[in-house]
């Protein structure tokens, strides 16, 4: 397992893929060149006041959590991806004291601007904080290439048992038809870019409908949301926002099941539905 060491870098001591719960084939990218040069991190650190250590197991299975649902868009090292940005060095992570700001990030989302929310336990919120954390105190060590999803490996899946997944226990059926609208979607986006398209279909517009206090209802497409504030682009392409704690509004988000579903997915689920949805031609 790797450990923190007391000046909060990770120490290899074992054969990490090995142990690891961890069950994408982002591991390989994740595990090798942050993690091998964490020992000379901590030697780099020796002079400067110890960064926050978390324990060993919480930064784990952070890491693990981040692989799943939030590497494709971040990088597995959350050091920003083609759909998310560089979290080692965003302004909120470095104020964020034990999980105030990034908590409620990922809890609400940002779903005007690609940012999913997800149902995560206070628990699952202090392991992705830890792991965040301790990979921006990695990267503000060493500054290295970032990396992308890898495209390797997106062809060895099993189409048949993609497709039973997809009518069964994945239940992509309930919203969509292999005839119907994903139809040829294998020649409308390709290799990886399919595989972020079901992963997470980001540019789709969450509609919103919201019940003034006169009880006059406005519905849109949601333009804008956060703590205080909610807005909407009306059909007439019109702006309009309000204070949340003013009026009541519900908000539609249909593909945050696929946000949902990143949680759900083995490694092979993901290999045999790329090899189902690479037929839809
Ligand atoms: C589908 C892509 C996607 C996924 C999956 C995703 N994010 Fe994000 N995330 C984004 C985008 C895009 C933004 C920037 C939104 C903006 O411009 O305000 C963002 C912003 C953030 C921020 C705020 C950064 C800042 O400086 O404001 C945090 C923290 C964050 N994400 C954490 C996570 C975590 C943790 C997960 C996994 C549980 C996750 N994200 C999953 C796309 C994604
Ligand atoms: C609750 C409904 C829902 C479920 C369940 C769901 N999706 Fe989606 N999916 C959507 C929505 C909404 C979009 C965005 C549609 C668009 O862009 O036109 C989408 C987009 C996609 C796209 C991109 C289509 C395109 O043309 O851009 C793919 C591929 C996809 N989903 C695959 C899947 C797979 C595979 C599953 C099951 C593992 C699944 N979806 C489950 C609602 C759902």
């Amino acid at each position: 397992m790797n450990r923190l060491n007391k000046y909060g870098g990770i120490m290899r001591q074992t054969p990490i893929m090995a142990l690891l719960p961890l069950r994408c084939y982002w591991l390989a990218a994740l595990l090798s060149p942050t993690l091998l040069a964490a020992a000379s991190v901590a030697a780099a650190q020796d002079a400067k006041p110890a960064p926050k250590a978390f324990p060993a197991a919480l930064v784990e299975a952070g890491g693990a959590r981040f692989v799943q649902q939030c590497a494709f868009c971040h990088g597995r090292d959350a050091g920003g991806g083609e759909d998310g940005p560089d979290l080692t060095r965003s302004k909120l992570v470095a104020e964020d004291r034990d999980g105030n700001q990034i908590g409620p990030v990922v809890r609400n989302g940002r779903p005007e601007k690609g940012m999913p929310r997800f149902t995560v336990s206070d628990r699952e919120i202090a392991e992705l904080v830890a792991f965040i954390q301790t990979q921006k105190t990695l990267a503000e060590s060493q500054k290295g290439g970032r990396r992308g999803v890898d495209a390797a490996d997106l062809q060895t899946g099993d189409t048949a048992a993609g497709k039973l997944y997809f009518n069964g226990a994945g239940k992509c059926s309930s919203c969509h038809s292999p005839t119907g609208d994903l139809a040829g979607v294998a020649k409308r986006f390709e290799g990886l870019k399919l595989e972020q398209r079901f992963l997470y279909p980001r540019d789709v517009k969450a509609k919103i409908v919201v019940t003034l206090p006169s009880g006059e209802t406005v519905s849109g497409a949601l333009a804008y949301k956060d703590e205080f504030n909610v807005a909407l682009t009306d059909a007439s392409g019109r702006y309009r926002s309000w204070a949340v704690n003013r009026v009541k509004f519900t908000i539609d988000a249909p593909a945050e099941a696929h946000a949902d579903l990143l949680a759900k997915y083995t490694d092979d689920d993901i290999h045999n539905l790329m090899a189902y949805l690479q037929t839809l031609k």
